[in-house]
């Protein structure tokens, strides 16, 4: 139950964000501004009207939305704008360390990647400077326009490592685009340095899942929600600690879950696969990381002791080094156990 003190602990306690879109957390008004700054057609003239923009019926008309509406970020100081806004918006909640991707095809030829790469990072350091939050940056190949293009993209991520880009990783449109054709390109990625994750299971079933984990090795799966289908999957995740990054709302506003019941978290959290909790792209989802941790509770029957787990699971698979991911872990644990003294739950 979500009592008053939970819910204040919620608030309070230090929270990790592994699984965050730069573009998903524009602000209606900054949508709009931009739209109009540079010259980039919105169907909706006022906030009420870009509010009504994040509706859908499916995945595909989310994506379509989402690739429509990102469209108005055009320059690396509109990168710098959204990294801030995004960092204080975090930091305000308490989160410590987030992980955040970009999504490269969708501004190629429109948006110079390096000058977007370099604004995105001097938006979050300076959000460092401020408020100690501690950044890291992906990029998430649209893995609709094949593996053929991912090399060009991959080539400016290496060169963007100096800015924090840290992680590689497909998203995009699942259907119709399985993993395997990218197992090259993530290997020349994780022969670069670079991590790897990959968006699997979450609209595609089990098959998705395992060719993430199997042709691509990627180490951390976006969503994942779907390998609840498949129970020999589910034993493998967790004998593996193959971690997902599970991001509740944004299941149910795409209809990549029913519904809250059908919904997998608690079985797969039950199961021992190791679970994080995240909100993907929180403006066109209505929602905020305080905002998943309350559903956690409300719609999953999480106590206090599993809000824990989930934020230690995202420290521990963090791709920060172990020199800079082991102070974090102790620093938070023991935010975690003050907090819980403190408020007695
Ligand atoms: N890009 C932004 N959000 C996404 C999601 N939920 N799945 C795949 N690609 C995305
Ligand atoms: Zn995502």
């Amino acid at each position: 139950m979500l009592t008053p003190e939970i819910d204040t602990f919620i608030m309070r306690m230090p929270k990790v964000e592994m699984h965050l879109h730069l573009e998903g957390t524009i602000m209606p008004g900054t949508l709009l501004e931009l739209a109009q700054r540079n010259g980039v057609e919105l169907p909706a003239r006022d906030i009420v009207g870009v509010e009504q923009l994040f509706r859908y019926r499916n995945f595909a008309e989310f994506l379509t939305v989402y690739m429509a509406l990102v469209r108005a970020i055009r320059s690396g100081e509109d990168f710098e704008r959204l990294a801030y806004e995004a960092g204080t918006m975090l930091a305000r909640q308490q989160v410590r360390y987030a992980e955040v991707m970009l999504s490269p095809m969708q501004h190629l030829n429109r948006v110079d990647l390096h000058e977007a790469i370099a604004g995105t990072a001097a938006g979050f350091q300076r959000v460092e400077r401020e408020t100690g939050l501690v950044v890291r940056l992906g990029l998430d190949y649209g893995r609709q326009y094949g593996p053929e293009l991912a090399w060009e993209v991959l080539e400016i991520a290496q060169q963007a490592m100096k800015h924090g880009v840290v992680a590689w990783s497909i998203g995009g449109n699942e259907i119709g685009h399985p993993p395997e054709p990218f197992a090259e390109v993530f290997a020349a990625a994780k022969a670069a340095g670079l991590r790897l994750m990959a968006h699997a299971g979450e609209v595609v079933g089990p098959a998705s899942v395992w060719g993430a984990v199997d042709a691509l090795q990627s180490e951390r799966l976006g969503h994942g929600i779907r390998s609840i289908d498949d129970a020999n999957l589910v034993t493998y995740l967790s004998q593996r600690g193959v971690v997902l990054d599970i991001c509740p709302s944004s299941n149910l506003w795409t209809g990549a879950a029913r519904s809250w019941e059908a919904h997998p978290l608690r079985q797969l959290f039950d199961a021992g696969v190791p679970v994080t909790l995240n909100t993907d792209d929180p403006t066109f989802f209505h929602t905020t990381l305080i905002d998943e941790y309350r559903i956690a509770v409300r719609q999953f029957g999480f106590d206090v002791d599993d809000l824990c787990t989930l934020v230690l699971n995202g420290v521990r698979a963090s791709f920060l080094p172990l020199h800079e991911q082991e102070p974090l872990l102790r620093r938070i644990e023991d935010e975690l156990i003050a907090l819980r003294q403190e408020l007695g739950v």
